[in-house]
């Protein structure tokens, strides 16, 4: 590659000017800019050695804290030594996809043929970064909403695609501006992912918003994309899915995670749905990039789906915390709500701590963690927010109310002062 304009030093591997442009060319791995989380890591550490007698509240993880139900990983035992589980489980077990299609009937009343309408996926994320390759060419945009999960954009890009950023403002109830969209991108756009209940603002769907989308996606000959993780904590009025509505599998997919509303999050599990032409094209792209879920994983969460009883514990359980959260914050001067749904309070940055001033959200967790090891993420895509999780580890209630104790008190002494 001796004729390529080189930015590689003698230090690095002979193969650096090799990297894909992607991932950032021959510049791959000499950046300077350090991520958010890997920010938050670093501001941690920093506080925990300076201050190792003080206790890290950590509200940053967007994990789920209590593992598998028992009966579950009963099952899981049982599975894992029978011999026909041993092979490649390709697109899904059946036993697994109509486990999900009794689930949406049950849950939503949305009836799914599980043969050509549900296929399971490693966990949603990868189904994220393999849904613009069914659909994304060089030049085509994918409408995505900040803040959210990124996946599905950094694939969109990985396919030469562009991402169009819908912003989610509190002054529009955290729903995207589907008016606002110029034309131009309107044309060149076939995919629009969307997410509720939404992580992290918190927002559930409406009707009105859904039957709007499916419009939308008529008009402009658009597919969506609706990322549901978090249904199953859904704390305003009853789980709601996209294609509980009219025409929505017209129109497209969601989907389903066994992560957050079972307690499976390392397990990776989940399935998408809807469309048949969609899922199918979902399947032959996932069938040339994996060869499935362990199938012992997919009997598992079979019986997880089919226990009604399992998701209702996790939802009673985050709502009873997150509601102990929006107190513990207001106590402090936040006005932080309860959310629609989804484990995480998404609230308002403070713009000040006694004299110093906040220039974003960032500055204020970095602040927090250093000045009192109290950890949050910042979101500042759509204005300064920070969000907190309901996920932290505490054994019982005593506990859970000695922490939000304890997070007032600190909390309280930084005199933060709002807009
Ligand atoms: C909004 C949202 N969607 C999807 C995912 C991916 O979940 P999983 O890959 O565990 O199914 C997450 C995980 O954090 C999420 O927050």
């Amino acid at each position: 590659m001796a004729d390529q304009p080189s930015s590689s030093t003698a230090a690095d591997p002979w193969f650096q000017n090799l990297f894909a442009e992607r991932i950032g060319g021959a510049k791959y791995g000499k950046g300077t800019e350090i991520y958010k989380f890997e920010k938050i890591k670093r501001a941690k550490r920093k506080a925990l050695a300076e201050h190792p007698e003080r206790k890290l509240l950590d509200f940053g993880i967007g994990e789920n804290d209590d593992m598998a139900a028992a009966s579950v990983r009963e099952v899981m035992k049982k599975e894992i030594d029978k011999v026909e589980n041993r092979g490649y489980a390709d697109n899904g077990i059946a036993n697994y996809k109509e486990a999900a299609a009794e689930f949406m009937q049950r849950q939503f009343g949305v009836k799914l043929d599980p043969i050509t309408e549900i296929c399971h996926a490693i966990g949603s994320k990868p189904a994220y970064a393999m849904l613009p390759a069914v659909f994304i060419n060089p030049g085509d945009v994918t409408l995505m909403t900040v803040p959210g999960y990124p996946v599905a954009g950094t694939h969109t890009r990985y396919y030469g695609g562009e991402v169009h950023r819908l912003p989610l403002l509190e002054k529009n109830g955290f729903f995207p501006d589907l008016d606002g969209i110029p034309a131009d991108i309107k044309k060149r756009a076939k995919l629009m992912v969307i997410n509720f209940p939404n992580s992290p603002t918190g927002a559930v769907a409406t009707k009105e918003f859904y039957k709007k989308v499916i419009e939308f996606a008529h008009q402009n000959q658009i597919v969506i994309v609706q990322d549901a993780a978090h249904i199953l904590l859904t704390f305003s009025g009853e789980p709601f899915s996209f294609l509980q509505m009219d025409g929505a599998k017209e129109v497209g997919v969601e989907v389903h995670s066994m992560s957050k509303g079972f307690n499976m999050i390392g397990w990776r599990l989940g399935f998408v749905c809807g469309h048949p032409k969609i899922v199918q094209a979902f399947a032959d792209v996932k069938d040339n990039s994996d060869s499935g879920q362990f199938m012992a994983i997919q009997h598992a969460a079979a019986a997880a789906l089919r226990n009604p009883e399992i998701p209702i514990q996790i939802w009673e359980k985050y709502r009873r915390r997150i509601k102990k959260l929006v107190d513990a914050l207001n106590a402090v001067g936040f006005q932080a709500k309860m959310p629609g749904g989804s484990y995480f309070l998404y609230a308002k940055a403070p713009i000040s701590a006694g004299e110093l001033k906040f220039q974003n959200a960032e500055e204020v967790s970095t602040f927090l963690i250093h000045e009192q090891s109290v950890c949050c993420v910042p979101w500042d895509d759509a204005g300064p927010y920070l969000r907190f999780s309901a996920t932290y580890i505490a054994k019982d209630e005593a506990e859970e109310d000695q922490l939000m104790k304890e997070t007032v008190e600190r909390l309280g002494r930084l005199k933060l002062q709002f807009a």
